[in-house]
């Protein structure tokens, strides 16, 4: 295995993709390549191909065990890949029986992170992103709903750091200062 292992996760709305994507558009003007990883596609190809779902917002609801088979073939693919890498990815998912580590142990042992990306920011601002876009079928829940889910995430990042001596940095994206966030997100991956 060669090159950097950089897990991003942030709760659905945050604009991790968006910060990921401007990130990397820097980093390759400054010759330092890398290649994004949507942990979520990975595991959608294969519940689409096996007829568990047809669209990704629906896999939070599949039943536990299903999800956990998508997760290890999913980190499994992604692990066997060379160079840089960032897994756009959930430390936590909401699923109607509670929060599902989004790297379990079985699930890092694939990837070997060198460093776990929290990407926050207020909650509210997140239910206004979520409410704004129409194109995906976001979960119901208000700002306080939201703030608990970015709690649990960072107590999850602190699990992953222990079990596999990663760092974890946090990085926020607030509304309309990108910028800030795509500066800070490259100083973590260069
Ligand atoms: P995934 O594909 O990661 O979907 P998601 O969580 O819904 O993430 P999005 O890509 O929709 O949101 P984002 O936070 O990246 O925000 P975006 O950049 O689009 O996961 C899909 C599913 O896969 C999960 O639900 C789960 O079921 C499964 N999954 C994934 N990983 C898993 C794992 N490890 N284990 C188990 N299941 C897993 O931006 C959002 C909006 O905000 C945009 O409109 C954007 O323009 C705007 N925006 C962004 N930044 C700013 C800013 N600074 N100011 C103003 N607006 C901004």
């Amino acid at each position: 295995m060669t090159g950097k292992r950089v897990v991003i996760t942030g709760v659905p709305g945050v604009g991790k993709t968006t910060v990921i994507e401007e990130s990397m558009k820097r980093l390759a003007e400054e010759g330092t390549p890398y290649k994004a990883v949507n942990f979520g596609t990975c595991m959608f190809e294969t519940a689409k191909a096996e007829g568990h779902v047809e669209d990704r917002d629906q896999m939070r609801t599949l039943d536990k065990d299903v999800q956990k088979e998508l997760q290890r073939l999913a980190g499994k693919r992604i692990g066997e890949m060379e160079g840089n890498i960032i897994i756009d990815t959930h430390a936590s998912v909401k699923t109607p029986g509670g929060y599902l580590p989004g790297l379990p142990e079985w699930v890092l042992a694939e990837l070997h992170p060198d460093i776990v990306v929290l990407v926050e920011t207020d909650d509210d601002q997140i239910l206004m992103r979520r409410m704004g876009d129409e194109s995906r079928r976001r979960d119901p829940e208000g700002s306080r709903s939201i703030a608990e889910h970015q709690g649990i995430n960072r107590a999850f990042a602190a699990a992953y750091a222990m079990m596999t001596g990663c760092t974890v940095q946090i990085v926020r994206n607030d509304n309309y200062l990108l910028d800030r966030a795509v500066e800070a997100m490259t100083q973590v991956l260069r």
